[in-house]
């Protein structure tokens, strides 16, 4: 009986040593070395190749590598038996708030305009705003939107946060559903998405809900790139609309050569890594969702597939 493991390339001897140490006796195999295919009780991975999830028959469970999911959902004939998990760890939740806090910081110090005139040999001083004033707004109230919205609460911004059910939020003002997003996107001045990639939630921010922020507002997006439409952030960004945009996740990763994000004046661009999953502190849930999933019981962070995160 053997675990299959299928990771990024770069990670995967960490992530086999990591579960090979804690699991003594199990059998690792890394795809696309499946062996016989009767012996696969349990996959941890990203993105498996749609339909070959179905080929395991004795499958009983199957663990992103990562906390977003919409991979999986890429499958159209995923086992309807299948429990799915997700990871939630407390290291990459605060790795993910240290790059938001750094994008917010970034934008409203007015960072991106003060390297351009750097780039000038500019001395020049431009009229800052206060953090009483800037507001910032999260989209997704999750574990990331969550402790984000924690510790930007220190820092003194007006704090807003968007969610598809209705929550209280110490200190936040909340929205949530369809009916909340204009009235959350009116307030909010620096917008961070860490929504999931769901059919609900694909090209959300297009061009006319992108209107609804205020003039000069800046957009930090860590959830998934098919959140927005692309071509709409850049019409916004050159009409002026909005000020300036960071984005640590794409349409296509890695973003293509000739992607207009890589050389636009107001985008910064990250490789996906604003929060990586970590095999030390993220293996004892893996672990524990293997015993979990050969034992019958319901799994540490479980999907809803409903729901689709
Ligand atoms: P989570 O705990 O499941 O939280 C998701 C939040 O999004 C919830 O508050 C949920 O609302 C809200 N939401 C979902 N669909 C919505 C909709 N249609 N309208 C409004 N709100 C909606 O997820 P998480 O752990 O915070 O992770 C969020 C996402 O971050 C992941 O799915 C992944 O795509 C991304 N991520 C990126 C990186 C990276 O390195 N860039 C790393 C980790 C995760 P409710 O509270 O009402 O359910
Ligand atoms: C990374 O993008 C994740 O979903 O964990």
């Amino acid at each position: 009986m053997a675990i299959l493991l299928k990771s990024d390339p770069d990670d995967t001897r960490g992530w086999e040593a990591e579960l090979a140490r804690r699991l003594p006796g199990v059998e690792v195999r890394i795809w696309p070395e499946v062996g016989d295919p009767a012996e696969i009780e349990f996959c941890v991975g990203w993105a498996f190749p749609p339909g070959s999830l179905r080929g395991f028959p004795k499958l009983k469970g199957l663990q992103s590598l990562g906390a977003g999911v919409d991979h999986v959902f890429r499958d159209p004939v995923l086992p309807a038996h299948l429990p799915i998990a997700r990871i939630v760890d407390p290291y990459m939740t605060e790795d993910m708030t240290q790059w938001v806090m750094l994008n917010v910081l970034r934008f409203h110090k007015q960072d991106p305009d003060y390297r351009r005139l750097q780039a000038e040999g500019r001395w020049h001083e431009l009229p800052p705003l206060s953090w009483q004033a800037r507001r910032v707004g999260v989209m997704g109230l999750g574990e990331l939107g969550g402790h984000a919205l924690a510790r930007l609460r220190h820092f003194g911004y007006p704090l807003a946060g968007w969610s598809r059910t209705a929550k209280r939020v110490d200190g936040v003002e909340t929205f949530a559903g369809e009916a909340g997003l204009q009235p959350f996107l009116a307030r909010t001045d620096i917008l961070v998405a860490l929504l999931p990639l769901t059919p609900a939630t694909e090209n959300l921010l297009d061009r006319r809900r992108l209107s609804w922020l205020p003039p000069g507002a800046c957009v930090i997006n860590a959830g998934r790139g098919r959140l927005i439409v692309d071509e709409d952030l850049i019409a916004l960004l050159d009409s002026g609309h909005l000020g300036g945009a960071a984005l640590d996740v794409f349409r296509r990763e890695p973003l293509e050569p000739d992607h207009p994000f890589w050389r636009h004046p107001s985008v910064i661009v990250a490789p996906h890594v604003s929060a990586l999953t970590r095999a030390e502190t993220a293996a004892p849930q893996i672990v524990e969702n293997y015993r979990r999933a050969l034992a019958g019981e319901p799994l540490l962070h479980l999907v809803d597939r409903q729901r689709r995160y």
